[in-house]
């Protein structure tokens, strides 16, 4: 028998596979081909252990942090995730019942591209700090009038996923035969239905849609059609971690030079953050698990922009890990669906809450007293222990 009250977040989990069908049930919770990334990113986390200090006064504990100058409650925020339309069947509010889960979390949510709800509905009903994660279309006019509309409505921050010129292959969709609902943000757009012919909508929709020939000179473009911030999510390797910050100036379209910089690819382009991420395990599988590959990205970025992480987070001795590892902050996937799936805005806060004491009690229990204490030497590694 179930406790009527989920304990933790994989709890939540099982209370979401209980209420979604099985199609959305696969399409949440899976990851691309033989899923090895998938639970790697889960696995790589366990391989993490720490180094405690004691007797320190950890009577009062702060996990408060900032973000691009804004002050949240906790260095957890609401990845970008499609279609909560999926998880959140009953009623209108979808994305907005996450939206408000996070405002009263005091945190920052990240709304999906593949949202179920409007840029323009989400603001109106929430005051969350949100951000706007965008694809870019092979129709650059659609992206350029997402991005002023979510300039235009009050979203800080673009959140560019990079990692998606094609769809990863994600065989439960394919067996599926997943359909995919129309987006509401692109109503008068993009108007072509797109079904596959037997398997999945989403891979044939993607197929058609994003524009594989998007490459590190485009980030101008972008930045020439917008004055908000721009972080880039998708880097796992030092190579595309080595990304000079210019500043921005202002209404002048940057030219753009990618300079040989000792003999590997260093790009010169200007963003304010970038996100370390394998998309959750759904695109390239045998890619390496987040957490292991963050510290390599942190150290290329020599400080030069804050450094996000996702992918795992599933307790709060996660996010700790993260943090001492470079992260200024993490971003949660799944876990804000299966709260969404299992009970609606409710479940989504309590999700945010778990993290949030789990987190908490974590920093207290290793003698750090606030997110800045949290150091490199507070964490070993599996590499530091073999050597
Ligand atoms: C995603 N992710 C994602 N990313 C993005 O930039 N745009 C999107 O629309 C989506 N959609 C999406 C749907 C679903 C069902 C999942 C699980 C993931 C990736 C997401 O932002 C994030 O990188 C991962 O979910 C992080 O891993 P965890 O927390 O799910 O393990």
């Amino acid at each position: 028998q179930m406790a009527a009250e989920p304990v933790n977040v994989s709890e939540f989990q099982e209370l979401a596979r209980l209420a979604l069908p099985k199609m959305y049930y696969d399409f949440y919770c899976g990851g691309a081909e033989d899923q090895h990334t998938l639970r790697e990113n889960l696995e790589a986390f366990r391989r993490i252990t720490f180094r405690p200090r004691i007797l320190i006064d950890v009577s009062r504990v702060d996990l408060s942090t900032s973000i691009l100058g804004y002050n949240i409650s906790m260095p957890i925020i609401v990845a970008p995730t499609a279609m909560h339309q999926l998880a959140l069947p009953e009623g209108p509010i979808r994305e907005v019942a996450t939206a408000r889960a996070a405002a009263t979390s005091n945190t920052i949510m990240i709304l999906s591209f593949t949202s179920s709800c409007t840029i323009e509905e989400v603001a109106a009903s929430c005051n969350a700090v949100r951000f706007y994660q965008l694809y870019i279309y092979k129709k650059r006019d659609i992206t350029a009038t997402l991005v002023q509309r979510a300039e235009k409505n009050g979203y800080k921050a673009i959140v560019l996923t990079a990692d998606t010129p094609r769809l990863g292959r994600r065989e439960a969709d394919i067996k599926n035969k997943m359909i995919a609902p129309r987006l509401k943000n692109l109503e008068g757009l993009f108007s072509t239905k797109v079904t596959s012919d037997g398997g999945s909508d989403l891979e044939a929709y993607a197929k058609e849609t994003m524009d594989p020939s998007l490459c590190w000179k485009d980030i101008g473009w972008l930045r020439s059609i917008t004055k908000l911030p721009i972080l880039i999510k998708g880097v796992l390797t030092r190579e595309d971690g080595k990304i000079k910050f210019i500043p921005r100036l202002n209404s002048v379209v940057l030219t753009l030079d990618i300079l040989p910089f000792a003999a590997r690819k260093a790009v010169q382009v200007g963003v304010d953050g970038i996100i370390v991420s394998n998309h959750g395990a759904r695109q390239l599988d045998y890619s390496p698990a987040t957490i292991s590959v963050l510290e390599e990205v942190v150290r290329a970025v020599e400080g030069r922009v804050p450094v996000l992480m996702d992918g795992g987070i599933r307790r709060g001795t996660d996010v700790f890990k993260a943090l001492a590892l470079g992260a200024q902050a993490v971003l949660v996937g799944r876990p804000v669906i299966y709260g969404l799936a299992a009970k609606g805005e409710r479940g989504v806060q309590r999700v945010l809450e778990m993290l949030k004491d789990e987190f908490e009690l974590t920093m207290a229990l290793s003698g750090c007293p606030s997110v800045k204490d949290i150091t490199r030497r507070h964490v070993t590694t599996e590499h530091e222990r073999l050597h």
